[in-house]
């Protein structure tokens, strides 16, 4: 969870918060027609699964979702910017005013300001002619009409409260918006250069073209989750007549303030704007109107992050004179395709997961967005591929590559080719860029463990799929060895860490800068990095390197306090200085349960906690690839399973933070696979459902989503490793196909009962796993199995549940496997 920059943007989550609106928003339609399509879809062999997809899940208790439209990784994604609280652009809040529809904008991310509200268009109704129109974003906004906003796939609409509806509709980079105005109104159209939500206008320029019918728009901004001294480029293309249906009136430019600055300029068709040095909200922009009061107005947009030329060639060629009509069947067909890749037994799953897993299975090919040949920067004229808004890598590659893994290995190709080309062309892989700029780095270089878990499982076919292994184990071995001279931005601050074995809080640091913070979360993230490192060493058979990988990512023990007590447990993380002594933090600081709200726990200097957004209850259960040692560290089986138990019960989970991801699965570990399926039950139905409010906190860019997915298909990676855990799905059958591999899986749960689908399984229900069969076969162990048995190959998985609890309760197997109990002894 990307919080806030409080350092960066002084904006307090609670100074915004809502007191208690009726929810009005979105139109009650949208559930009532989704729930309908999934009723009747029940029988139906070729269902329509947009039609499950519900955009609005998470655009409200700070999901920061976007339901604007997109097609998949679309670079464009068309939605509403609101005031108030709403860094995607929209939110459900009602009482939020609107101020214009635009096409770029990032889902599922955490900066307060929000960011990619450029070139934001709102239409107005000007009674008193051009020179009364409300121009500035005070004077524009306006609420909207209650129970109207909606969205499906690759669609969105608004209702203004004055009955202008706005509609978009999206390519990868380009779209097109249609206004239906009031009957005999004179439709008026302010277009905004300078706004982009956080007020980072740093110049640009704006030209009318009065002839063509066409406003070229395009400028500098600053990085929403990164440095501000960093600035993106981006452009727009709008194209007003509609291929010469439509009329133009008046045009002209405008320029605004808050304290008296209302100018227009009637006829003038050129903006030349430079960064204003002192800062703040700079507002100008566009304004025009239409002859013959048309009731609707329909515009063409295209973007680009390279040139206006370039942005007015993707309106031609990704829309040309196609109609809305058409751009929207073509946008969700592709999402059908997309969608399709997991198929389900529609009729026996609770209809709420059926619509939480589409839409969650809809935000996980949502991001990151699709920027390839849109490159700029290093990056100009790159032959790789490449993806805007990676935001952040810290918070994705535990759930969202992995769920990419199982179906669409060409696009996690092309993801993973974009991450190793950061590499080669700045020195380290990309953490958190965003806006195309890097973004502030979390746990080091999470990277790490997403080209890891590519390898991991697409190691035959990686130079089919354009992948050089030993291109991508040079970058791995960069991010572990060579510590970039500023480690805020990429790369960890290795020299330290290999000097020490842990990163040592309050370090001498004499070659390189960087926030000295987060200490302990880094050296447990830094640990499981190396352990990334490692697989692929073991892969590619440099015996020397998994040896050195090996004992490094058990440098998470180095930060181990066994004298540390809280809650009658002892043995907690905690950072250390580098004379080896330990620094104390209440285990319990930045937890949910910390009783002072004025703690910082993110990215600000002041940050004494030495956990990234997190507590050292939450982070002392952190070591994916050696949870048996963790276990021994924590006094044993026993004490371990009280230990996670009062974890959940006291509150100290933190559903919405990723280092949380995999807790409530820790009881596969001790063999007590039982109580990890009700813990997950427990999990998803006090923290999601089917409403905006339905997410615990910021997507994250869908790695909420894909956390989600994983859940209700009762099944949890293990990242950097071929390893899933095995719990208990939510469906009684679901087919994951992979168009790639050009095979398909079929889970089947024998004994599923509908009503063990709540957050308590009720006695006597079946929900528990008693025996796996793999392609007929039982399987080893009914904790986990191996991508290479079962999703690579394809065919049936059929896992079989009981009501039996206690006899459920044991993997009949082996435990997932820990390195320090000989696991991980192969690449398969
Ligand atoms: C919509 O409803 C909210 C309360 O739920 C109210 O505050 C707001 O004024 C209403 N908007 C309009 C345009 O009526
Ligand atoms: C779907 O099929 C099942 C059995 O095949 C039947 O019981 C059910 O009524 C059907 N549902 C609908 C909505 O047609
Ligand atoms: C505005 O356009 C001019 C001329 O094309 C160009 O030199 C300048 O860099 C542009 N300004 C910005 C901020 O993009
Ligand atoms: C825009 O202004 C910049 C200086 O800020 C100047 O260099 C450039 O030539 C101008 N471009 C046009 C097209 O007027
Ligand atoms: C990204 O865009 C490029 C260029 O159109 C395309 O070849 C590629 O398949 C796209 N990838 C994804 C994941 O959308
Ligand atoms: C493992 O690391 C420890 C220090 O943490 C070191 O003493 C030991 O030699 C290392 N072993 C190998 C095989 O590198
Ligand atoms: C280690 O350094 C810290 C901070 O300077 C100090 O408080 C502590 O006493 C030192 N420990 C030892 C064993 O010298
Ligand atoms: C709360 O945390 C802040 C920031 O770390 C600290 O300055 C303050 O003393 C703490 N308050 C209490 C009551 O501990
Ligand atoms: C703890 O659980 C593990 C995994 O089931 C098992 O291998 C080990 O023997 C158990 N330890 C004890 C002391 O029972
Ligand atoms: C479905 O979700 C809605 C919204 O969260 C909730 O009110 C309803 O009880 C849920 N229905 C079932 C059967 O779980
Ligand atoms: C899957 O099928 C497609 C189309 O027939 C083919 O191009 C591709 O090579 C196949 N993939 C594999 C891994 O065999």
């Amino acid at each position: 969870m990307q919080r806030i920059q409080a350092f960066l943007l002084p904006l307090l989550l609670t100074s915004f918060y809502y007191s208690s609106y009726v929810s009005a928003q979105p139109s009650p339609n949208v559930q009532k027609r989704i729930s309908k399509a999934i009723a009747d879809a029940a029988n139906s062999s070729n269902p329509d699964y947009t039609a499950f997809v519900n955009p609005f899940i998470g655009t409200d208790n700070f999901g920061d979702v976007c339901p604007g439209a997109s097609i998949p990784f679309g670079m464009a994604k068309f939605s509403t910017d609101m005031t108030g609280y709403a860094p995607a652009g929209y939110v459900t809040d009602p009482t939020q005013f609107v101020r214009g529809l635009s096409p770029l904008h990032d889902s599922g991310t955490g900066s307060s300001l929000g960011t990619y509200g450029n070139f934001e268009i709102m239409p107005l109704l000007c009674p008193g002619g051009f020179n009364t129109c409300t121009t500035t974003l005070a004077a524009r906004q306006r609420l909207r009409k209650n129970n109207t906003d909606d969205a499906s796939p690759g669609y969105f609409s608004l209702t203004l409260d004055n009955n202008i509806k706005m509609e978009a509709t999206a390519t990868r980079r380009a779209g097109l918006e249609r206004f239906t105005f009031p009957k005999n109104s004179k439709p008026y159209f302010v277009l905004d250069l300078a706004n982009d939500l956080p007020a980072s206008f740093a110049g640009g320029n704006l030209t009318i073209d009065p002839e063509k019918g066409r406003i070229t728009i395009g400028g500098l901004w600053g990085s929403s989750f990164g440095p501000g001294r960093f600035n993106y480029q981006a452009f727009a293309c709008y194209d007003l007549l509609d291929g010469g249906k439509q009329k133009l009136s008046e045009y002209g430019v405008w320029t605004g303030d808050t304290v008296g600055l209302d100018a227009k300029g009637l006829g003038q068709t050129r903006l030349n704007l430079t960064v204003n040095l002192i800062g703040g909200v700079y507002q100008s922009g566009a304004l025009f109107s239409y002859d013959n009061k048309p009731e609707t107005v329909n515009i063409r947009v295209g973007v680009s992050f390279r040139s206006e030329d370039q942005a007015c060639a993707n309106a031609e060629s990704e829309i040309g004179s196609s109609s809305f009509e058409d751009i929207q069947a073509q946008a969700k067909a592709l999402w059908q395709e997309k969608l399709s890749k997991v198929e389900i037994d529609i009729a026996g799953t609770p209809a709420n997961v059926t619509e939480m897993l589409y839409t969650s299975l809809y935000r996980s090919s949502l991001t990151p967005n699709n920027a390839t040949g849109e490159t700029q920067g290093v990056f100009a004229d790159t032959t790789s591929f490449y993806f805007d808004s990676l935001y952040c890598s810290w918070d994705t590659f535990r759930t969202f590559y992995p769920l990419m893994s199982l179906h669409s290995p060409i696009e996690f190709a092309q993801i993973v080719d974009n991450y190793i080309d950061g590499w080669r062309k700045n020195g380290w892989m990309p953490e958190c860029r965003a806006n195309n700029l890097p973004g502030w780095t979390q746990g080091g270089s999470s990277a790490d463990n997403i080209v890891s878990h590519f390898a991991m499982l697409y190691h035959n076919e990686a130079s089919q799929l354009g992948i050089d292994l030993n291109e991508l184990y040079s970058a791995l071995v960069t991010d572990a060895e060579v510590n970039p001279p500023e480690w805020n931005i990429e790369g960890r601050q290795a020299n330290v860490y290999k000097e020490f074995g842990y990163v040592p809080f309050a370090v001498l640091d004499v070659s390189s800068t960087g926030r000295q913070t987060r200490e302990g979360s880094r050296t447990l993230e830094y640990a499981f990095e190396d352990f990334g490192v490692r697989q692929v060493a073991q892969l590619l058979g440099k015996t020397d390197d998994v040896a050195k990988y090996t004992n490094r990512s058990l440098s998470y023990r180095n930060v181990w306090d066994p004298s540390v007590k809280s809650d009658g447990f002892s043995g907690f993380a905690q950072k250390r200085y580098s004379n080896g002594t330990f620094f104390f933090n209440n285990p319990v600081d930045c937890s949910p349960n910390d009783k002072n709200t004025s703690r910082s726990c993110s990215l600000q200097g002041n940050n004494v906690n030495g956990f990234y957004e997190s507590s050292s209850w939450e982070y002392s259960f952190y070591a994916p690839h050696d949870t048996a040692h963790l276990v021994q560290l924590m006094g044993g089986n026993d004490t371990y399973v009280k230990r996670l138990d009062h974890f959940f019960s006291a509150g100290y989970f933190d559903a919405s933070n990723e280092p949380s991801f995999q807790t409530p699965i820790g009881y596969h570990y001790v063999n007590e696979p039982a109580k990890s399926v009700d813990r997950v039950r427990q999990v998803v139905f006090n923290n999601f459902d089917i409403t905006p409010a339905g997410l615990p906190g910021n997507d994250d860019q869908a790695a909420m989503a894909s956390l989600l997915v994983f859940h209700l298909l009762g099944l949890y990676p293990v990242p950097s490793s071929s390893q899933y855990l095995i719990l208990s799905p939510f469906t009684p059958k679901y087919t994951i196909h992979n168009s790639f591999l050009n095979v398909s899986t079929t889970v089947t749960t024998v004994n599923f009962d509908p009503k063990s689908v709540q957050k308590t399984v009720p006695k006597n229900t079946a929900a528990y796993v008693k025996s796996v069969t793999i392609n007929g076969k039982p399987a080893d162990s009914l904790c986990h199995l191996d991508f290479y048995d079962t999703f690579r190959v394809g065919g049936d998985i059929v896992i079989t549940l009981t009501s039996d609890k206690n006899a459920a309760n044991d993997c009949k197997g082996s435990v997932p496997d820990s390195i320090s109990t000989g696991g991980f002894p192969k690449a398969r």
